[in-house]
């Protein structure tokens, strides 16, 4: 599904500004400074593609394991709400403030830093096989994949479809939960930043069951209130068990 609309897109989550009368922290400088994004973002509810995922879960009865690995976790949207439903999570972020910030908020609720791990790297060199051994039943990676390197991103995904698959099987499904950016996105000439042609995305979720992929394009503004035009795929999808052959990305784009 296409979207084309003048409303701000929910990655952006800041409350709606007035038009920017300079650029503040704009598309191509935004991974210099992640403590800003996490202020303009603060107090914003969890992502619609994780709530869903945890839905489905509790629909089933729930994952055994319960564990989710929360790729680019930030300050901690996602993982708070995983947590307090009962899940144990791994909030994987290369922004060392990011995971401190995360960690206050699980102080505050019962149990939770029992259940968190936080681990502090880059996706293009972390080892989902030691993060995870056992796999996990959810990855959610909502609005952090784009800023994963292009030339790194084919053996993050297959570590992601790997860590699925290791927990998946006999009737207990695995599911990942997040965003990716299209081609068509304002970011997507920003070098260093990985964006997909529809088909590319479709590409990657060959053998999961699409419980809910949504492409939106629109044009609106960013955390920041500088303008953007929005080109997002909205992904839940379901494995239900480990693809019979290697899983590979099918190159960039
Ligand atoms: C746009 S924020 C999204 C944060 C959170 N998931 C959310 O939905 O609001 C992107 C996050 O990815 C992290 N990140 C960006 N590039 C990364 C990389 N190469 N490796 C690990 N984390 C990265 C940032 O530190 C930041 O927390």
């Amino acid at each position: 599904m296409s979207q084309r609309s003048g409303q701000r897109e929910d990655s952006a989550g800041a409350p709606a500004p007035d038009a920017p009368r300079a650029l503040r922290n704009p598309g191509d400088r935004l991974d210099r400074d992640w403590p800003a994004y996490f202020d303009a973002v603060e107090g914003n509810p969890a992502r619609d593609t994780l709530l869903l995922a945890l839905d489905r879960f509790d629909a089933e009865g729930g994952p055994r394991s319960g564990l989710m690995i929360d790729l680019g976790a930030g300050s901690g949207r996602d993982t708070i709400i995983a947590l307090r439903r009962g899940w144990r999570v791994t909030a994987v972020d290369g922004s060392a403030e990011g995971l401190t910030r995360l960690g206050a908020k699980a102080a505050d609720e019962p149990d939770a830093p029992l259940r968190l791990l936080a681990v502090e790297a880059k996706f293009e060199e972390m080892d989902l096989s030691r993060i995870a051994p056992q796999g996990a039943p959810l990855v959610n990676a909502s609005f952090s994949l784009p800023f994963c390197a292009p030339e790194h991103f084919e053996q993050v995904w297959a570590q992601i479809v790997a860590t699925l698959a290791r927990a998946a099987g006999e009737g207990r499904p695995a599911r990942f939960a997040g965003q990716l950016f299209g081609d068509r996105d304002s970011w997507a000439g920003i070098p260093g930043r990985t964006h997909h042609t529809r088909a590319h995305a479709e590409r990657l979720f060959r053998g999961f069951a699409l419980e809910r992929f949504e492409e939106v394009e629109k044009d609106g503004n960013d955390a920041f209130g500088n303008p953007k035009h929005y080109h997002v795929f909205h992904v839940v999808a379901r494995l239900d068990r480990a693809p019979a052959h290697e899983h590979t990305s099918g190159g960039a784009r």
